[in-house]
């Protein structure tokens, strides 16, 4: 049997699996932590920061740090939703994401923390960044314009003998993500799907179909992001 770790979040007692992270071990408890490179089962790459909570006084992010005894983690204070705020907002000026023309809005999870946290209009400039399309797999685009370099393309999506099809290239402001089209082009269906899927915004589309899901009735159209996890959506 695994050990029981007991440690609070926001003064509220909770326990969970030695080796659970932070998010998991939250989400274990009723409790949502926003995350956006995260992705279940895929190991943590902490680019995002997203999930950021105070630990005894500390920023940390909460998807690759694991629980321990006695840790006091701080989630929902007034300052730490103030750094994820400045976070989605810089995000949202960093690349163009025009929500209401994009295939992914509703199920996006970028839009759905903007929505989350009540974002009007981001105090930051936006960059209006212009970078390449790539659509020459025959079964997926990349609009890199859209993307916020999680990387979980990168982890999660692999060629039936393991290689990336995905890659993270550059450093800074030049960074892109681009496709091996010789292994994109062997993806079935179901693995094009998936890359969308697993993308949290509408960077990695399917192609050849379009809005096949009404938007007002997608994932997020109704219910807010991490509503799910807890009864009481704290915004
Ligand atoms: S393409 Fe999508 S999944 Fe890949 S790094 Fe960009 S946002 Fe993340
Ligand atoms: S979700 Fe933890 S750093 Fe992105």
């Amino acid at each position: 049997m695994s050990e029981k770790i007991k440690f609070t979040i926001d003064g509220k007692t909770c326990t969970a699996d030695k080796g659970t992270n932070i998010v998991d071990a939250a989400k274990a408890n009723s409790i949502y932590i926003p995350t956006l490179c995260h992705l279940e089962g895929v190991k943590p790459a902490g680019s995002c920061r997203i999930c950021n909570v105070k630990i005894n006084g500390r920023f940390m992010t909460a998807c690759t740090t694991d629980v321990a005894e006695g840790m006091v983690i701080e989630n929902n204070t007034p300052e730490i939703k103030e750094l994820r705020n400045i976070i989605v907002e810089t995000l949202f000026v960093s690349g163009n994401h025009f929500c209401p023309a994009c295939e992914k809005s509703g199920n996006c999870e970028l839009q759905a923390l903007g929505y989350r946290f009540q974002m009007m209009v981001p105090r930051f400039p936006y960059e209006f960044e212009e970078k390449v399309v790539d659509a020459l797999s025959t079964k997926i685009f990349i609009d890199r314009n859209r993307c916020v370099l999680c990387k979980r393309c990168v982890r999660s999506i692999k060629s039936k003998d393991g290689k990336s099809i995905f890659a993270y290239y550059g450093r800074g402001h030049k960074a892109i993500i681009n496709i091996d089209h010789a292994l994109a082009n062997k993806m079935t269906d179901e693995e094009a799907q998936k890359a969308m899927d697993n993308c949290p915004v509408g960077s990695i589309l399917k192609k050849e179909r379009g809005f096949s899901q009404p938007i007002g009735s997608r994932k997020y159209d109704k219910k807010a992001i991490g509503s799910e996890i807890e009864q009481t959506v704290n915004v």
